[in-house]
């Protein structure tokens, strides 16, 4: 490697681990966008020769994967190793110039480590800056939530089922294609689960404390009104039209480009620590913090949320303004009438949740304390942990039941 070689590998890594500080702030995403009904059929009537599909089971008898032929891969569910060795092999024997993933955020997280792989010759290419290898990775959504088809991440179990995220600006899709025909399909749980799981990527890097840009507070600001505008429908079980399926899959999109440079906080954290221990989809795991996380830190995020609810009453305009108190109770409510709530606690009923064995686990997450809108400690971890526990039906093993009720000693924490 010569000298200005290496200068350019050590300005990428740079680049790739960057992140804000409140006295240097900064912005990234590499990818491109099109929006609009029909522009993957579009896009494929001048797609580059030599193109591969990665579809969804659920998309497989779609035409344009009919119509590629053999070259079209199927995956299903969330993606290992084990399970893309066989479509790996496949490839390779192919070399396709060209990845296209057709299908929800599990299925473009399949495309996103085969592209890897294909690229840098393993699935382990954290912070690998981009060169010129094929393939081209091509993302269109056929749901709107994950944010992976914009976001540098993809998570992969490994032999022991444990899921690996990876991180890498290489890995943001070289084009995302928004179409909200491919979002038609998705029933109302889908929908409802997506947009929140958008809302609350939107949200958490917007109170960031100390990642949050003004670059990231615009996204926020003008995005998450449109799917709190969608709401009501959606927690009705309306089919949404195609503009409101356009302005969610933009949301959802721009939410990827958001995470991809601020950290998600409290919501995720606690989330993805539940996840280790039952089997309930992602939304529903942030789903059950979001009521204490928001309690333990409304008043220190009052002034800087200002100016999104704002935009929120101007877009989605309901009897009492937006509010972090409104916004919670909007959410709360569509969980409950749509009967996802039910799907908690009978997760719950069946698997009792460790508190400690949660706390553990969130713990880890040392970007946390710096990030969250007060300052967190492990005590003050761990009493959000359990009100957002203890709102549940019998939630929990014995070790916990009685930091429960105790939310309010959060509130008690001073302001920075
Ligand atoms: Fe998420």
């Amino acid at each position: 490697m010569n000298a200005s070689s290496s200068a350019c590998t050590k300005a990428a890594l740079v680049l790739d681990r960057f992140y804000n500080t409140p006295a240097r702030q900064g912005f990234h995403w590499p990818g491109r966008i099109l929006s609009g009904p029909g522009v993957l059929e579009a896009w494929l009537k001048d797609a580059p020769a030599g193109l591969a599909i990665v579809a969804d089971r659920a998309f497989a008898a779609h035409p344009l994967v009919v119509a590629a032929g053999g070259a079209a891969c199927v995956v299903d569910g969330e993606p290992t190793r084990a399970g893309l060795d066989p479509i790996l092999s496949d490839l390779a024997a192919r070399r396709p110039s060209a990845i296209l993933a057709l299908g929800g955020g599990a299925t473009i997280d399949s495309a996103k480590a085969l592209a890897a792989h294909l690229r840098f010759g393993s699935f382990d290419i954290r912070d690998r800056p981009r060169d010129a290898t094929p393939p081209l990775l091509i993302a269109a959504p056929t749901t709107a939530g994950s944010g992976s088809e914009t976001s540098r991440f993809f998570i992969l179990a490994d032999a022991s089922a444990v899921k690996i995220s990876t991180r890498s600006w290489s890995l943001v899709p070289d084009l995302t294609l928004l179409d909200p025909l491919l979002l038609e399909s998705l029933g109302p749980a889908g929908l409802l689960l997506g947009a929140f799981d958008a809302a609350i990527h939107l949200w958490e890097t917007h109170v960031a404390r100390g990642e949050a840009s003004a670059f990231t507070d615009g996204i926020a600001q003008a995005h998450l009104p449109h799917i709190l505008a969608a709401l009501p429908g959606l927690a009705a079980g309306l089919k949404p039209d195609a503009a409101t399926r356009q302005a969610l899959m933009e949301a959802s999109a721009m939410a990827g480009v958001a995470i991809s440079n601020v950290r998600t906080g409290l919501i995720h954290t606690l989330g993805e620590s539940l996840a280790a221990q039952c089997h309930l989809p992602h939304p529903l795991t942030l789903r059950v913090f979001l009521p204490a996380a928001m309690a333990s830190y409304s008043a220190a995020i009052a002034e800087k949320t200002q100016g999104l609810w704002r935009m929120a009453d101007a877009l989605a305009p309901r009897p009492e303004p937006w509010s972090p108190e409104t916004f919670t109770a909007a959410w709360t409510e569509a969980f409950t009438t749509s009967g996802l709530d039910q799907r908690i606690a009978t997760a719950f009923a069946a698997t009792p949740v460790s508190l400690d064995h949660l706390c553990t686990t969130a713990a880890r997450d040392t970007t946390l304390a710096k990030e969250n809108p007060l300052p967190l400690d492990a005590n003050a971890l761990r009493l959000v942990a359990a009100a957002g526990l203890g709102a549940w039906p019998a939630p929990l093993r014995d070790d916990g039941m009685a930091d429960a009720t105790r939310l309010r000693e959060v509130r008690r924490i001073p302001r920075p």
